[in-house]
């Protein structure tokens, strides 16, 4: 049974001016689906952590951000007692470097915006997690799919990868269906492609094992 588990679902959005912003196409479907699927296990508080989106679950403690910054700090806020912590969102690796208070005026016929990485929120929860903590991670590729999921898994802490890999027949976003594979310390599992919220289910089965497997450890 786990005391509290946290899900990051969703977009961030950097603002640019008081009306632009740029931001990403994570519709928060697999947050979502993580979230109600979580509902159904023995978990005592969820906590979900949402940039923009349509797909907030009910009747778990809602948290909605716009900024890679601000998801971060509501992360840490919570992350002591979490057992679990699951980034499933798509996090915008940079921002603007300035933020125009006035509307930017249409002038040249060439501007140029400069723009700043933001925090690798995930690599900073993996350097900070105990032993007892159980950290997800999602990583969409596109080539050396296995290698590079393997190399992230272990530069980032995790103990548990859901690898997408994007192509034609597997387009990833967007979609109800997916063909996914688990990355975990020992094993790489190929998944059928299915609906998001089955996928959403074999996650947590996954991390109940994983967690079984810590206590096997700890005892
Ligand atoms: O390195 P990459 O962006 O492919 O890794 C994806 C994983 O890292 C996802 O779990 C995503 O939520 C997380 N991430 C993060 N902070 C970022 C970028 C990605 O936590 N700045």
């Amino acid at each position: 049974m786990f005391e509290r588990v946290i899900i990051v679902s969703g977009p961030t959005v950097e603002p640019i001016d008081p009306v632009r912003f740029i931001s990403n196409r994570s519709s928060g479907k697999t947050g979502f689906h993580l979230a109600n699927e979580a509902k159904k296990r023995e978990i005592q508080e969820i906590i979900f952590i949402t940039g923009p989106t349509n797909y907030i679950p009910s009747d778990v403690k809602v948290i909605q951000v716009e900024t890679a910054q601000s998801m971060r700090d509501r992360i840490l806020n919570y992350f002591d007692k979490a057992k679990v912590i699951v980034m499933a969102a798509a996090v915008s690796d940079y921002r603007s470097a300035e933020y125009f208070s006035e509307k930017i005026k249409k002038g040249d016929d060439r501007i140029y915006l400069e723009f700043v990485k933001n925090p690798d929120i995930i690599k900073e929860i993996g350097e900070k997690k105990s032993d007892d903590q159980i950290l997800v991670g999602f990583a969409a590729e596109t080539s050396n799919i296995f290698e590079n999921a393997r190399e992230k898994f272990e530069r980032k802490n995790l103990d548990l990868l859901v690898l997408n890999e994007i192509s034609k027949e597997n387009p990833v976003f967007n979609e109800d269906s997916n063909q996914v594979f688990f990355i975990t310390k020992n094993e790489t599992i190929k998944l059928d492609k299915m609906k998001k919220s089955a996928i959403a289910a074999l996650i947590w089965d996954e991390i109940f094992k994983i967690y079984n497997q810590m206590k096997v450890k700890f005892k």
